[in-house]
Order: structure tokens, then sequence, then C-alpha cells
């Protein structure tokens, strides 16, 4: 298909502004060390907390490291304590931010509807967005995955161009596999995968949607990421708990590799 496989770790709620750069600073070290020129054959991004940013972005200047952020607000700027902008990601040296992580959906109230004013405020400061879908476990059994996954999709991405729509990312967690080690098997998410690019075919058209990556997530590691990135439609991973140790995250984008 052509498209370039990303691989983007999601540290949620860890790191400080050391442990993050140290992180980094590891990470550069095994590249250097084994000769492996992996980062420039995939696209690899990490997302540490806000206050971490710089410091990330420091340790990885001068490297293909991209670094993405774990939210945005809609406005511009005002009155919107504890909140942080589009101008603010992009003056602190950001290229990708997460929108719509299933935690954010469960814990902070996230809509289809804040996710979609999310991303139109990603795009207008050119950030490019990594937007997550997925069905919890009660829905799965109900056989309600496709139909959540839709109702998702058609909410979040409301309103985007084709052109638009092709720069982005989607990010297929399934949210009984997030952070549980239960891993969606290679047949159950290359499911979802067709049926959320299907979906994004009917409303941009099927050229669009061949462009669009999808990653999986939702406990994937080094053990499990050569078979699930082997599938037709999954273009890479969004990684949790297995990015927060160099040694790990740089196993995994080998195998994602089929190295
Ligand atoms: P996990 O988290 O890899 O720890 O399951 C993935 C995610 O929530 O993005």
């Amino acid at each position: 298909m052509g498209r370039k496989v990303i691989i983007a770790g999601n540290w949620k709620m860890n790191k400080n502004a050391a442990e993050g750069a140290a992180l980094v600073e590891e990470l550069k070290h095994i590249c250097a060390d084994s000769g492996c020129s992996c980062c420039g054959e995939v696209d690899v991004v990490v997302c540490p907390p806000f206050t971490t940013i710089a410091a990330v972005v420091e340790a990885a200047k001068g490297t293909p490291i991209k670094v993405g952020a774990q939210n945005i607000h809609w406005a511009d700027n005002g009155a919107f304590t504890g909140e942080i902008s589009g101008d603010m990601l992009k003056t602190s040296g950001v290229e990708y931010v997460i929108i719509g992580h299933s935690e954010r959906r469960q814990y902070f109230g996230e809509t289809d509807a804040t996710v979609n004013a999310r991303l139109k405020a990603a795009l207008k400061y050119g950030l490019k967005p990594i937007v997550c879908v997925g069905e919890l476990l009660a829905e799965r059994e109900a056989n309600r995955t496709e139909a959540v996954l839709s109702t998702q999709i058609r909410g979040g991405f409301a309103g985007i161009t084709g052109e638009e729509m092709a720069g982005i990312v989607v990010a297929y967690e399934p949210v009984w596999a997030i952070g549980t080690g239960k891993t969606a098997t290679p047949e159950i998410a290359e499911a979802a995968h067709a049926h959320i690019r299907g979906e994004l075919a009917a409303m941009f058209g099927t050229e669009v949607a061949e462009k669009v990556r999808i990653q999986y997530g939702g406990s994937m590691k080094s053990a499990n990421a050569r078979e699930l990135v082997a599938q037709k439609d999954i273009d890479g991973g969004l990684i949790g708990g297995a990015a927060l140790k160099a040694g790990e995250f740089a196993a995994l984008i080998r195998e994602a590799l089929g190295k």
C-alpha cells in the first residue's frame, strides 16, 4: 500500500523532564550501538506529558525521533485553566498530537464532539493528529464494535476535508486491550482496521482512505508487534507500557519493521 509505518509512544502520566530526556538519550545510544537506521524507515514519535516536552524536544534534536503531545485545547487562548493550546504546542517543537484517547473519553468527559473540535485546532496549527477510537469490552460482547467505531469516526471526522484526512493518523485501541496485557489477535485487530478504512472510504473516498495510516494500540510489545503490523490495514502502533523502556521500545520498532 506504500503507507509508512508509524510507531508512537504514549507515555501517559509518566516521566518527568529528566527521566524523559534520559529515555531519549538511551534510545539514541541503542540506535548508534546497533547501527540501526529503523527511525529513518519508520516514523517514530514519543508523546511525553506537557511539562516533559521541552526536555524531550531538546534531547531528540538532530535525530529522526519526533515529539507529540497527549492533548490539545480547541480554543486559541483564553480562560481555560489547565489547558494547552495549539500555538503553545507548535512553538514548543511538537509535531504530533494524540486526540481522544480512551482514558480521556473515560475519565475526562471527552466526546466525539470535543474530539472533533480538538482535531480542527490541531489542523489549524499544522500539528499532525493521532485520533484514537475503540470499543469497550461490553460493546464488543454486545456485537456493537463496528457500530461504535462508525459513530466515533463519523463524529470525530465531521467537517474535515479529504486532503486533511489523508494526513491524519487513526489509532484503533480496543479499550479492553489497553494496559491489560490482552492484545487483540491480529485477525480481530485487522477486522476492526478494515472496518475503519471502509468507513473512511465511505466518507472521503477510497483514494483518501488508502492513504490514512491506522495504528493498533493495546498491549502492543516487541513480542507481538511483527504479526500485528504484518496485517494489511495495520500501519503501526500506539504504544503505552512498552514505550517506557528504551530497550523494549527499540526492539518493538525493529519487530514492526520485520527486522
Ligand atoms: P498499552 O497502552 O500499550 O499500555 O496497552 C496503549 C495506549 O493506551 O495508548
